[in-house]
């Protein structure tokens, strides 16, 4: 046994004899206690695969993996890079800047309570997150790699080459387990006893403003957002719904989103109904982040959303007062709940191995 020190914690590591020559270092993963559900959120509604089961051991290796620059072409990208913990897990560039400088045409959304959603991407193209994990790593304008050399990247790390082998009781790592760990530690990334979560179940008068009381009602009615922001997660992503609300419609090179994916008609320029929890934290807005404020955001509504061919039925011109925009605002502000602490850093990694 020996001592090493890592970030200046004097960190005790047992050295295995098991396939490692006397002397060499054993990477022990740092494992996370499992969350609870955070308050306010639904357990029946979390899409966990039957064949992808939480442990402990997965989301430590996901944790990893999410934080982990190795996983892009040239070792300078990670998830983390364009879904921050510092920016409730998005980007504050409009649109993120991925290996070399490359930007794509999107806003970053949110990873917090991904999970809930039907299918991920602004769009829905990706039917879970384990299948929406791999597509950043091949995305040439985000990681720019290629899955196979990321195995081949993973299986030449001792300390993933054994948790790999541990987590999924296999000895050879393939693209199918890195979407499953990545998934995995997703899942824990929740968010939910927000002030509002916690005034819902105590009534407690003391915990949001009347300001923000005032603006669930005008959520719920008259300012109609709860026909899109629906249900405990404040989405109707929950039920695989898209809506053109208008923005970048009067673009000549117009983002026309689902459509993309499904070729109806009707689906033009529609979007998913992003969740606003923590929203407060994942400014810019959109899905081209080209709007700064949640002010703009209110302003945007208030006018009914962006006139074009496709708009969504349920857009309607809201006329709402000052005090109604800023009631509106005190709601979504009391929406910021906690996320799972261990998630918001990047765990101890695994040192490449030594070329012998
Ligand atoms: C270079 C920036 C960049 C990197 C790196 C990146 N993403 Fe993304 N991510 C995006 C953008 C932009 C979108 C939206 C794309 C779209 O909808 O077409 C997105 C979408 C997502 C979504 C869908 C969320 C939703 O609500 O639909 C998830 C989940 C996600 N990314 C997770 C990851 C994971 C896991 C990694 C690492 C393997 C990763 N991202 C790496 C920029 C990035
Ligand atoms: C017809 C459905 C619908 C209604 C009604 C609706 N929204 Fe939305 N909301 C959406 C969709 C879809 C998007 C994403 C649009 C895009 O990116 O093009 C969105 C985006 C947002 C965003 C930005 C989220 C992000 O992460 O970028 C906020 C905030 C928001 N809505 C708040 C509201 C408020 C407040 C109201 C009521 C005044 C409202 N919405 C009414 C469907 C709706």
């Amino acid at each position: 046994m020996r001592r090493i020190p890592i970030r200046g914690l004097a960190v005790l590591v047992v050295v295995l004899s098991v396939g490692c020559t006397p002397g060499e270092q054993v990477f022990e993963p740092e494992i996370p206690v499992l969350p609870e559900l955070p308050l306010g959120l639904a357990a029946a509604s979390l899409n966990v695969p039957e064949d992808n089961p939480m442990t402990a051991a997965k989301v430590a290796l996901g944790w990893q993996l999410y934080y982990d620059t190795r996983l892009s072409v040239d070792g300078t990208v990670s998830c983390a890079t364009c879904h921050s913990p510092e920016f409730g897990f998005a980007d504050p560039r409009h649109v993120s800047t991925g290996i070399s400088g490359y930007q794509g045409g999107r806003n970053s959304p949110t990873v917090i309570n991904a999970a809930f959603n039907a299918s991920q991407f602004w769009d829905g193209r990706a039917v879970s997150l384990e299948e929406q994990a791999l597509g950043p790593i091949e995305n040439a304008v985000e990681m720019g790699n290629t899955i196979e050399r990321v195995v081949e990247t993973l299986s030449g790390i001792d300390g993933y080459q054994r948790q790999f082998a541990a987590v999924f009781g296999r000895s050879t790592i393939t693209p199918d387990m890195v979407g499953k760990a990545i998934a995995t530690f997703e899942r824990t990334v929740l968010s939910g006893n927000s002030p509002w979560d916690r005034w819902i179940s105590t009534r407690d008068e003391n915990v949001i403003s009347e300001s923000a009381r005032r603006g669930e009602d005008l959520f719920r009615g008259k300012a109609g957002c709860a026909q899109c922001h629906l249900g405990f997660n404040f989405t109707d992503a929950t039920f695989d719904l898209y809506h053109n609300i208008g923005i970048g419609m009067h673009l000549s090179d117009a983002d026309l989103g689902r459509y993309n994916v499904t070729g109806v008609d009707a689906d033009r320029g529609a979007f998913k109904t992003p969740t606003v929890r923590n929203i407060t934290q994942t400014a810019p807005y959109m899905h081209s982040g080209r709007v700064a404020t949640l002010e703009e955001v209110i302003d945007i509504y208030d006018q009914g959303g962006i006139a074009n061919e496709w708009l969504d039925p349920k857009m309607s011109p809201l006329m709402l007062t000052d005090e109604e925009k800023a009631d509106l605002l005190a709601f979504m502000e009391a929406l910021t709940g906690e996320l799972p602490e261990f998630a918001l850093r990047a765990p101890r990694l695994p040192p490449d191995s030594e070329e012998n």
